[in-house]
């Protein structure tokens, strides 16, 4: 009974068409995911069935960005989505980079690593770093730490992350980017993913 009243909430809130490319793209991802054993996670939230992976490529395409960098790009949704003339997706687990090269086309650059890899990247400037839906796993000062040793390196103009809603159980932090980045960088808006009610975006400009 929960199933089919989602089901209908999922066509009320974002149309009949829509809701049937989610289906089509988790029947796909949940064989990729069996086929090249990753973990369940990326056979339930494909692009079309999550809000705030929408948010984040309109958010990042209207900063008209040249070099855009996101770790924990997963299967690249989001990154091969967003319109630059330079982008870069990191993922630590070898099996996703593997996949996400496969299914997204071949101006992305797909890099097996993490806040240490992006650093010996060629590109001096970073226009915007994504990182969403993963940091909750991740003490707010270690990440803090690791945006500032990148920044010891490169430039970065902007960075979108996420934060979780703190009803949300299950989820071992929930950080406020805004004391987190504290003096290194200023929240120029924050979007709620809507209908989803799972999370914001939050965009920051490194100050
Ligand atoms: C839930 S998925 C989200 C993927 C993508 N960000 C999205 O929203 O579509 C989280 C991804 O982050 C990756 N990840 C987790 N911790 C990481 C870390 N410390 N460095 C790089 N990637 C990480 C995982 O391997 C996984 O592919």
């Amino acid at each position: 009974m929960k199933i089919v009243s989602k089901f209908f909430c999922k066509i009320k809130n974002t149309g009949v068409l829509n809701t049937f490319c989610c289906l089509y793209k988790l029947l796909f991802l949940k064989i990729v995911s069996v086929l090249f054993r990753l973990e369940r996670w990326h056979s339930i939230a494909p692009y079309e069935c999550r809000a705030y992976k929408k948010l984040v490529v309109g958010i990042v395409n209207e900063l008209q960005p040249h070099t855009v960098v996101e770790i924990g790009c997963g299967l690249g949704e989001i990154i091969s989505r967003v319109n630059a003339a330079g982008k870069h997706g990191f993922d630590r687990e070898e099996n996703v980079i593997k996949v996400a090269k496969m299914l997204c086309s071949i101006e992305n650059n797909f890099h097996v690593g993490s806040f240490d890899e992006v650093k010996s990247l060629k590109e001096k400037i970073i226009d915007v770093l994504i990182m969403v839906n993963w940091l909750h796993d991740l003490d707010g000062s270690h990440i803090r730490g690791e945006i500032e040793e990148i920044l010891k390196v490169k430039e970065i103009k902007y960075i979108i992350v996420d934060e979780v809603h703190t009803f949300r159980e299950g989820y071992r932090y929930h950080h406020d980017f805004e004391q987190c980045f504290h003096g290194i960088a200023e929240k120029i808006k924050d979007v709620d993913d809507g209908y989803d009610n799972y999370r914001k975006i939050s965009l920051f400009k490194i100050s």
